[in-house]
């Protein structure tokens, strides 16, 4: 009864086919087709797949099945992996799994063997794991669309949303708003009939259609002309016009209604005989069969859309011979088809299946349900879907649906408590919840309810609380285990009372509430028998060492994280060892205790290695993490990049490098930027930038990444990485995130001689709180401000007035900052000479011994860039001592060095001190980058240069000192004698107050520079 032509659907093919080309030119594209039931939407995808796998795309299809018997957790990604299991040769299906290969095994073990090679060791977060489970399946999958995407353009349909569980929707959405430049094109379908007003799916709806990048198509049904046409399809021959014109009237132009009407006409041959409901329409098929494909469609109808025949068999009690029969009537009237995988009988439409299951009586429903239940407990193999993890996790589902709507609750009970744990075994939290939700409905009604389950009703909630935190629902995480924790009675295990409020107060630490996290803990650990040490106890140190950090308490966090390491190896506890020996680690680094701080940072990294495979590797990769940042807070930068390198890989294998893994990333970028080695970092960032990483993950790149545009003098870029950085950042205090944005904002607006905005910048950042471990990050900011002090100050002498006692005040309240921050480490000493040496030129009093420390402290620490800005002013102070020499050495190695890292404004200032003190550049080839090439210009100091009351001849005059030209020089440039030109240079040397034309050359400079 299914038109073999394809109908009408013009418009809508032409925007498919552009999103098409749009994919294959690397853009990703995503479609969202929404329509009533039956009204063409699977049609018009299929008609899409055809053309794309002609144009050589793979075409991927994922159902979302009715949450019910089938509600297999994320339904449609096995789906398109099962397809992809099966099409691609094995190398090139490895090669595109990649490290994402042992974690999807998981939903689907066929792709296991194909780990055997590669990753091992790498598990994912264990049991106890942080939130991390489903953002690393995320990832997982995006990273293997993206390899897939190298190989063939991918076209990936996901069906019928509006069935989908929470984890398929999260996954959904996070693709559309996560996949970019891959050649990919992600068609989206549901119908828009079946979106009551509480619908999960209408929100992101919502959000999808203020999203320009997506492409919205509402499928229309057929026009009288196109039911015509599809009639005259199906039926071979042209409709009578009474024909087309009742069943356009019947059908009201929905495509499977015009399909079922035909059926009709076919067998009746006069359409006013046809039934007066639509589900009279439908069921008029399935009354026209014998009783027993009637008895065969009822039975199936009950098991959802899709039916393994066997099961089929044994719930109907129909013979083989039966059986087949019934199967091939029910097949030749079009009402069943073989399942797409081949493992069975699926209804042709859902909303056959909806109308024959309606039909029946509620009895007869209840019983039928029971009998799959006790076929399916009898003989699980039945259920014939995947093997392993899914196929467990499915069963388990069907089980927990057929004993709920058999209203059997004994047994519906611990069904569903077993359908919650496949449910988080297969990435699944939410659907976890929800079984777990409905085990806690019926609890109450279940008089023997602990001896089936084998829990308590404290131990569900909390099974529930896990899961809803997993789920990343920290509100409902909260109140459940607070439930819990009010049901547990007075009596109880005081040690199990303890466990649960662990699990509160990580959900308390993650919300931000991280003060009464500890108290949770602390609170926790009192309720511990005093007297022995257990892994409970190692465990709640763990927490609270690690909930003492996050809450600036390094003192309290490291006795906490002493005392955990101490009761873990007391009891054996491994994993919360490795725990609190990285927050150790970490914390007495902070403390100024680095060399110990670094010794336990490495042991608890090999513990947290050794753990990953049963605890997960989150403690793994936060050592990672820790040590590289310590031993760049040592200025140990090469071994600092290599740690974080070794640290990314395992977060690759583990699906965590859009997530931690970004932190490794500028754990790495940052050592290179301070070894000069800028390019390299560049590419580093870029590339995890380009996956698109969210919230303060992508934020710590943007604000590297702003770090080198503005060390380049890309003022405009740096601004805007800026943003993109503060955007996330605007709401934390944290000074590791905090003072870098106020650093580069200033340095942005030093180059550009905005005085008052750097000042504003910096000034949020120089507090008399500032801790030993917040030093670094106090640092640079401290040094940028005095430096602002010390370019205001001079400005001040170069116009000839007073310097402002302010000035003063200021940079002596900065030294006092300055005296209370720790300089435990080479750059950090390096930044104490800056500042010493900036407040000295405030003053007036700076010395080539001021510059010559800060040159010497950058040199030990191997960082070029702020090296060269120091070689740079002990240049200008050489200059303004005579020592012409020095100067040029000192300007030269400025100059190279900046040139070399691409630091344009110390490269032009370098350039620009060469030339008016008449220094040789020992490789200035005229090639830096902005205005130092260029002479100073006439306009610009102009109006700066009035002050003095230089004549106009005395102004030209001046120009030419500024750049450099000697005395017989500028007589040849303005036809004047020698004599007369020196003469003209005593003068304007007396008018501006300077001793020498060098100097001079300095305040026009300076002036001309803000013009
Ligand atoms: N453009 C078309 N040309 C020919 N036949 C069509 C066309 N569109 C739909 N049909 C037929 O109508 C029937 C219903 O269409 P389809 O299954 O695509 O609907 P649907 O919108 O996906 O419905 P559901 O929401 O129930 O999944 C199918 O048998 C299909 O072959
Ligand atoms: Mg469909």
């Amino acid at each position: 009864m299914v038109s073999p032509v394809f109908i009408g659907r013009q418009d809508e093919m032409r925007a498919l086919e552009r999103l098409l080309d749009r994919a294959q030119a690397r853009d990703a594209a995503f479609a969202l087709i929404g329509g009533e039931a039956g009204v063409g939407k699977t049609r018009l995808t299929r008609e899409l797949a055809a053309r794309a796998a002609g144009e050589g795309f793979c075409v991927l299809t994922g159902q979302c099945v009715e949450l019910g018997a089938e509600g297999l957790p994320l339904a449609p990604l096995v789906d398109a992996l099962r397809t992809l299991a099966r099409t691609m040769p094995p190398d090139v299906l490895a090669g595109v799994l990649g490290p994402a290969a042992s974690g999807l095994s998981r939903l689907l073990p066929e792709l296991a063997p194909l780990t055997a090679g590669g990753a091992s060791g790498g598990t994912l977060a264990g049991p106890a794991g942080e939130d991390m489970q489903k953002a690393q399946l995320l990832e997982l999958v995006l990273g293997t669309l993206s390899r897939l995407s190298a190989v063939a353009p991918v076209l990936f349909t996901v069906e019928d949303v509006h069935w989908a569980d929470r984890s398929t929707l999260d996954l959904t959405a996070f693709l559309i708003r996560s996949l970019r430049n891959a050649r990919v094109l992600v068609v989206v379908t549901y119908r828009s009939d079946e979106l009551h007003r509480r619908h999960p799916l209408r929100p992101l709806l919502t959000s999808w259609e203020r999203d320009r990048s997506i492409d919205r198509i509402d499928l229309r049904r057929f026009d009288r002309d196109e039911v015509g046409a599809q009639l005259h399809a199906i039926l071979g021959e042209a409709p009578g016009p009474t024909v087309t014109e009742t069943v356009f009237d019947r059908s009201g132009g929905n495509a499977y209604l015009v399909e079922e009407l035909a059926g009709t006409v076919k067998a009746h041959g006069d359409p006013a005989d046809l039934p007066p409901s639509l589900a009279d329409v439908l069921l008029s098929r399935v009354d026209a069969l014998t009783p027993g494909a009637q008895k065969l469609l009822r039975t199936a109808s009950v098991a959802g859309r899709a039916v393994p025949d066997r099961l089929l068999a044994e719930v109907a009690g129909l013979g083989e011979n039966e059986l087949y029969a019934a199967l091939r009537e029910a097949v030749e009237n079009h009402l069943l088809v073989v399942a797409p995988d081949g493992q069975g009988y699926a209804f042709r439409h859902a909303l056959t299946r909806d109308a024959v299951y309606e039909d029946m009586l509620p009895g007869e429903r209840v019983r039928l349900h029971a009998a799959y239940g006790e076929t399916l407990e009898r003989d699980p193999g039945l259920a014939a879907g995947e093997a392993g993890q899914a196929g467990q996790a499915g069963l388990a589902t069907a089980l927990a649906y057929h004993w709920y709507a058999a209203l059997d609750l004994p047994r519906a009970l611990p069904a569903s408590i077993d359908a919650a744990r496949h449910a988080m075994e297969s990435y699944a939290p939410a659907e976890a919840l929800r079984h777990l939700e409905r085990a806690l409905e019926i609890w109450p009604r279940v008089a023997d309810a602990t001896q089936r389950t084998g829990l308590d009703r404290v131990g569900v909630s909390r099974r529930a609380g896990e899961a809803a935190y997993q789920a990343g629902a920290l509100d409902r995480a909260r109140s459940l285990l607070a439930d819990a924790m009010t049901e547990l009675p007075a009596d109880a295990d005081p040690v199990r009372r303890a466990l649960l409020l662990e699990r509160y107060a990580i959900v308390q630490r993650d919300s931000g509430a991280t003060g009464e996290a500890a108290e949770s803990l602390r609170q926790a650990l009192g309720l511990l028998p005093a007297g022995e040490t257990t892994r409970a106890h190692a465990k709640l140190l763990a927490a609270l060492a690690n909930a003492l950090m996050r809450n600036d308490d390094m003192v309290g966090c490291a006795e906490a994280a002493r005392n955990a390491i101490e009761a873990a190896r007391a009891c054996g506890a491994t994993g919360a060892e490795a725990d609190a020996s990285v927050t150790l680690g970490a914390a007495m680094a902070y403390l100024g205790m680095v060399d110990t701080g670094l010794d336990v940072l490495r042991f608890g990294l090999r513990l947290g290695l050794e753990t990953a495979e049963t605890e997960g590797s989150y403690t793994a990769l936060r050592a990672y993490i820790n040590l590289s940042d310590v031993l760049e807070l040592l200025s140990q930068h090469t071994e600092a990049a290599q740690v974080a390198a070794d640290g990314l890989k395992l977060a690759e294998r583990v699906g965590s490098s859009r997530t931690l893994g970004c932190y490794l990333v500028g754990n790495r970028a940052e050592p290179l930027l301070r070894l000069g080695r800028w390019a390299e970092a560049e590419q580093l960032i870029a590339e995890a930038l380009a996956d698109q990483p969210e919230g303060v993950f992508g934020a710590t790149l943007h604000q590297l990444r702003a770090e080198l545009a503005a060390m380049r003098g890309g003022d405009a870029e740096a601004g805007r990485e800026l943003r993109a950085a503060s955007h996330t950042f605007s709401h934390t205090a944290d000074p590791q995130f905090t003072q870098p944005l106020r650093y580069v904002a200033a340095l942005i607006a030093l180059h550009q001689d905005d005085l008052t905005r750097a000042r504003d910048a910096v000034a949020a950042g120089i507090g008399d709180d500032s801790e030993e471990w917040t030093s670094r990050y106090a640092w640079p900011v401290v040094w940028l401000a005095m430096r602002t002090e010390a370019d205001d100050a001079t400005r001040y002498r170069d116009r000839r007035e007073d310097v402002p006692a302010v000035i003063a005040a200021r940079c002596a309240e900065l030294a006092g900052v300055a005296a209370r921050l720790a300089t435990t480490a080479p750059a950090l000493a390096g930044y104490r000479q800056l500042a010493a040496a900036e407040h000295a030129r405030a003053a007036g009093t700076a010395t080539a011994a001021d510059w010559a420390a800060a040159v010497t402290a950058w040199r030990a620490a191997e960082e070029p860039y702020p090296l060269s800005y120091a070689l740079l002013r002990l240049a200008e102070a050489h200059v303004t001592a005579g020592e012409t020499a020095e100067a040029e050495a000192a300007v030269s190695e400025a100059h190279a060095l900046a040139r070399r890292l691409g630091a344009a404004p110390v490269a032009d200032e370098a350039a620009a001190l060469g030339r008016r003190a008449r220094l040789n550049l020992a490789r200035a080839d005229g090639q830096a980058s902005g205005n130092a090439g260029q002479p100073i210009a006439d306009s610009g100091p102009a109006d700066e240069l009035a002050r003095f009351g230089l004549t106009d001849r005395e102004r030209e005059v001046l120009l030419l000192v500024a750049a450099g030209r000697s005395n017989p020089e500028i007589a040849k440039a303005l036809f004047i004698s020698a004599k007369t030109a020196s003469v003209h240079v005593s003068n304007i040397l007396a008018k501006l107050g300077v001793s020498g034309r060098v100097e001079a050359a300095a305040v026009v400079h300076r002036l001309g520079q803000r013009g």
